[in-house]
C-alpha cells in the first residue's frame, strides 16, 4: 500500500488572501522554510468509497470532525478532478490512515503537513508518474501553504499566468543544504484558533491594508530571495519581520478582525527584539495564524535561542529545523 510522509514549513513572507478561493490560487507569492519535524505519514488504498481514519501521535485514533471529513473529501474529488485534466487518472475512491506526530499542544501548521502528504501518497496511486510540480499542485488544492512542504530547503509558492489548477506553483530557492537554519517554537497558549485560514483569508480583502500589502509582496519575495542566496541574516530579519507584523495588521483589520497575536506573544516579541540586540545573536521571529512565535535562528544562535525558550514559563516549546519536504515511503 503506497505511503508516504511530510512535514510543515515556516513562512517568511506570508501567503495571505486568494484570487481563487476554490483552487486556493493566492494573491500573492509566498516564501518558506521546509522544516524536518513533526512528521506526518499517510497510507492509501484504491476502495469502494472514500474513508478516513486518523491517530494522533501517541497512537490514539482521532475522531475526524464533519468539517474535516468534508475537507478530505472535497480535496480528494478536486486531486482527481485535476488528475484526470493532466492524464493521470486516479483511482474513483480511496481509504486513507493518517497518522499524525504533531503534538497537539503544539499543532503547528498541521494541514500543510497532511495535505502535503496526502498529495504525495495520492501521487503513488496515479496512473502515471507525477513530477514534484504536479503533486505540490495536489497538497495545493487541499491547503495553499502545503504546496511549499512538498519541496525541500526554502521554497517560493508562485502565482503563474493561469487560472486554472496550475495558477500557482512550488519552486525551490536552495535546498535543506544550502543553510542550516533552526526553528524554536514557543507555544503561550494551547487555546483552539477561533477561526481558521480558510475562512481568514476569504475575507483577507476587506483591509484597508490589504492591497497595499499585495504590491509590497514581489519586492519583499526578490529581497528574502536574495537574503537566502547570499546568507545574509539581517536582511532575512528585517523582511520577514516586517512582512509577518504586517500580514497580523491585515488579519486585525480585515472584517471580522482576526486578532491571533495575544499579550503573551507581544512579551515574546520585546524579549526576542532585547536578547539579540544585547548578545548579538541571529534570531528572527514570525507568527501565522495564532498567538505561537516561531524563532528561527542559526546554529551559532541556537543555544542561546533554546535557553531563552525553555525559560518561558507555562509555554510548550518545540524545536525543529530545515528539511527536506515530503516523500513516498
Ligand atoms: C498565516 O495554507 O493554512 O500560515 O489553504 O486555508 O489551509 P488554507 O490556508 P493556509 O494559510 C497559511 C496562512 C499562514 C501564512 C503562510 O503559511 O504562508
Amino acid at each position: 500500500m503506497p505511503s508516504a510522509l511530510s512535514t510543515p514549513n515556516i513562512a517568511l513572507i506570508k501567503y495571505w488572501g486568494n484570487r481563487d478561493e476554490a483552487l486556493r490560487l493566492p494573491k500573492a507569492d509566498s516564501l518558506s522554510i521546509t522544516l524536518d519535524s513533526p512528521r506526518v505519514e499517510a497510507t492509501v488504498e484504491p476502495s469502494g468509497a472514500f474513508t478516513i481514519e486518523s491517530f494522533d501521535a501517541a497512537g490514539m485514533r482521532q475522531p475526524q470532525s464533519k468539517q474535516s471529513i468534508d475537507r478530505l473529501m472535497n480535496h480528494w474529488r478536486l486531486s482527481r478532478e485535476y488528475a484526470h485534466s493532466i492524464n493521470a487518472e486516479l483511482p474513483s475512491s480511496v481509504s486513507v490512515v493518517i497518522r499524525s506526530g504533531v503534538p497537539q499542544a503544539i499543532g503547528i501548521a498541521s494541514s500543510a503537513a497532511v495535505f502535503s502528504c496526502l498529495a504525495e501518497a495520492y501521487a503513488a496511486l496515479a496512473s502515471r508518474p507525477l513530477t514534484r510540480q504536479e503533486v505540490s499542485i495536489i497538497a495545493r488544492l487541499g491547503s495553499g501553504s502545503a504546496a511549499r512542504s512538498v519541496l525541500g530547503g526554502f521554497v517560493a509558492l508562485k502565482n503563474v499566468k493561469s487560472d486554472a489548477f496550475d495558477g500557482a506553483v512550488a519552486q525551490q530557492i536552495a535546498d535543506e543544504k544550502h543553510w542550516l537554519l533552526h526553528d524554536i517554537v514557543i507555544v503561550p497558549s494551547r487555546e483552539e484558533k477561533k477561526v481558521g485560514s480558510t475562512e481568514g483569508h476569504a475575507m483577507a480583502a476587506t483591509s484597508p491594508l490589504f492591497d497595499a500589502r499585495i504590491k509590497a509582496i514581489p519586492n519583499r519575495m526578490e529581497e528574502c530571495t536574495d537574503a537566502i542566496r547570499t546568507k545574509d541574516f539581517e536582511k532575512l530579519q528585517r523582511v520577514s519581520e516586517e512582512d509577518a507584523l504586517e500580514m497580523h495588521r491585515v488579519m486585525e483589520t480585515q472584517s471580522p478582525p482576526l486578532h491571533y497575536l495575544n499579550d503573551e506573544t507581544h512579551r515574546l516579541l520585546k524579549e526576542i527584539e532585547s536578547l539579540r540586540r544585547n548578545q548579538h545573536i541571529e534570531a528572527l521571529y514570525t507568527m501565522d495564524a495564532g498567538p505561537t512565535v516561531h524563532v528561527i535562528c542559526t546554529e551559532e544562535a541556537r543555544k542561546a535561542i533554546e535557553e531563552f525558550a525553555e525559560a518561558q514559563k507555562g509555554c510548550v516549546i518545540f524545536k525543529t529545523k530545515i528539511g527536506a519536504g515530503s516523500r513516498q515511503l
